[in-house]
């Protein structure tokens, strides 16, 4: 069995079963030791920077104060997965300088910060289901733009993230010189 506390013969049922009886929900403060844990156990002692960098539990707090900011995916009670955002809105480092949208619109930003599926809940395109929810969510509360920084060397991440309708803008360096594939999807009226 592997860690996590998942149950006895668990992992013969899911490959028997790919329907998993799994709920999306979006996840407040109180799923931060989780989110953290979770983040632990999928990225290691020494995560390598250039595919994941891990966010810090400031950050991941920060982030989850705002209702709303992510989605969890639990298989009963376990953390299956969970994706989460941020608003930018400070001017510098705002994605949007990158691309050249008008600094009027950079108040309606989301930027995808993070997703992280269980290994042992991976290739059921759990990841696009919380970025689908959370995008759709935010845009009917106003969201104009939506980014997302994603390595190159991150091939699953990436499928999801263009299948839920962003393309790659350009390549920057990110967290101390790593390239990342900045991803965006104009979501105003009309342009979807
Ligand atoms: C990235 C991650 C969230 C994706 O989890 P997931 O939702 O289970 O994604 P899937 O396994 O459904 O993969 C999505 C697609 O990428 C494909 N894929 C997976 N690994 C791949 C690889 N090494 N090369 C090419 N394609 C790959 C899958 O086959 C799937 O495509 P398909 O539906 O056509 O088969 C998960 O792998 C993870 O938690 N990784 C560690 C943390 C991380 O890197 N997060 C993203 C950066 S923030």
């Amino acid at each position: 069995m592997r860690s996590g506390g998942y149950k006895s013969g668990f992992i013969v049922i899911m490959r028997i079963n790919r329907e998993l009886p799994l709920r999306f929900l979006p996840a407040g403060p109180e799923f931060l030791d989780r989110f953290l844990a979770l983040q632990t156990e999928v990225a290691g002692p020494v995560p390598d920077h250039s595919v994941f960098h891990p966010d810090t539990p400031d950050e991941l707090a920060a982030w989850l104060s705002v209702p709303g900011a992510a989605f969890a995916a639990l298989y009963d009670d376990l953390l299956a997965g969970y994706t989460i955002a941020s608003f930018p809105v400070e001017k510098s480092g705002h994605p949007g300088l990158d691309i050249g949208i008008p600094e009027a619109e950079f108040s309606s930003c989301l930027v995808i910060e993070t997703s992280i599926v269980h290994p042992d809940f991976r290739g059921r395109g759990l990841q696009q289901r919380m970025i689908k929810d959370l995008i759709e969510s935010w845009i009917q509360k106003g969201v104009s733009h939506v980014f997302s920084y994603c390595s190159p060397k991150n091939p699953a991440s990436l499928k999801s993230l263009l299948r839920c309708g962003l393309g790659i803008r350009k390549t920057v360096l990110k967290f101390g010189g790593f390239e990342r594939c900045l991803l965006h999807m104009d979501a105003k009226d009309g342009n979807r």
